[in-house]
This record gives C-alpha cells, sequence and structure tokens, in this order.
C-alpha cells in the first residue's frame, strides 16, 4: 500500500510541476542567463539548422539571370524560379540573438526559354514564405536579474513564386 501512494504522490508530483514552473518566469542572474536560455531553447522550441549567409549585408538583392542557367549549386534557393539569398539578423536580448533569414532575388520569377536563355517574368512574383519561430527575451525582474519570455517572430524561411493578382 505504501508503494502505492508514494507512486501517486510521484505522478502527482511529475503532473503538477510542469505547470507550476510555466506560472512563475524564473530570474536568472548574468552568469545563469545563457546557460538558462540555451537549456530552455534545447528542451521547449527546438531550433531549426542555421544557414550561413550568403549575401554581404547590406547588400543590394539582384536577380541574378545569369548566374540561373548553370546554378553552380544544388540547394534550393538557388535552383528556384524565385530564388533566395540567406541574409543574417539579429536581434538584441534574445536568445538566439542572431538567425539566418531568406530575401528574395528577383521582383518576377525566372523563365527558361526553349533556346536555354533566361529572363525573369513580371507575369509573377517572387513571394517570401514565412515561419513563426520562438525566441528567448531577456526581460528585467523587479529584484534585478532577468527572466526568459517567450516571443514569436515571423522568420522568411524561402521564397516561392506566385501569379500576379491583377487589380480590376
Ligand atoms: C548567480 O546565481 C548562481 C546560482 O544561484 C550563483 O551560484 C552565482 O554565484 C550567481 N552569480 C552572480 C554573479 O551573482
Amino acid at each position: 500500500v505504501d508503494i502505492k501512494i508514494n507512486q501517486n504522490i510521484l505522478v502527482l508530483a511529475l503532473f503538477l510541476g510542469p505547470v507550476c514552473s510555466c506560472k512563475m518566469s524564473r530570474c536568472y542572474n548574468d552568469t545563469e542567463l545563457t546557460r538558462a536560455a540555451e537549456q530552455k531553447l534545447r528542451s521547449h522550441y527546438p531550433q531549426p539548422a542555421e544557414h550561413l549567409a550568403t549575401a554581404a549585408r547590406g547588400a543590394k538583392p539582384s536577380c541574378p539571370l545569369e548566374l540561373y542557367r548553370q546554378p553552380a549549386s544544388r540547394e534550393l534557393n538557388v535552383r528556384s524560379v524565385s530564388p533566395w539569398t540567406y541574409v543574417t539578423r539579429t536581434l538584441e536580448d534574445h536568445f538566439p540573438s542572431s538567425y539566418s533569414e531568406a530575401q528574395c532575388l528577383c521582383a518576377g520569377c525566372l523563365l527558361v526559354q526553349r533556346d536555354g536563355s533566361v529572363l525573369e517574368s513580371s507575369d509573377y512574383n517572387s513571394r517570401s514564405v514565412k515561419q513563426s519561430r520562438v525566441f528567448l527575451k531577456r526581460e528585467p525582474c523587479d529584484k534585478g536579474g532577468y527572466s526568459l519570455k517567450p516571443v514569436t517572430v515571423e522568420v522568411s524561411v524561402g521564397c516561392t513564386c506566385v501569379k500576379v493578382v491583377s487589380r480590376s
């Protein structure tokens, strides 16, 4: 009987544990904060693989008509008819503090002609596809230190080719 009761208490504790820790947001000091954030991200909000930035910071996107004839890479962002590049964005006071984001390179979409030449068609538009991603925002606690608040950020993960919406 004793064992049975203990098991029930254990089950109850396991059940209540996560619920209670969600209600209180713990405060961390400077030394603990980064470690705590990394641990929390790993256990609660698995992060996608980051892409290396393929564009220089602040570079203007240009539609790669010439490069497209013989894509140098098998990567989808290079082979897409609405190609994109990856840029690095930074988010102050957030974990992770930087991430890679897709940036469309063409206003229209690339069409390969019968003769192999490539043109950018304005009958179509390149549009980015967005995904919600959770970051942990550092917020000051009243008694010093910081708490970690989950926040959702819309991140472009790629570009797709869409029909132009005609306004009539
Ligand atoms: C931060 O908190 C940890 C655990 O509570 C403690 O061991 C450490 O000394 C603290 N560090 C500072 C700089 O206050």
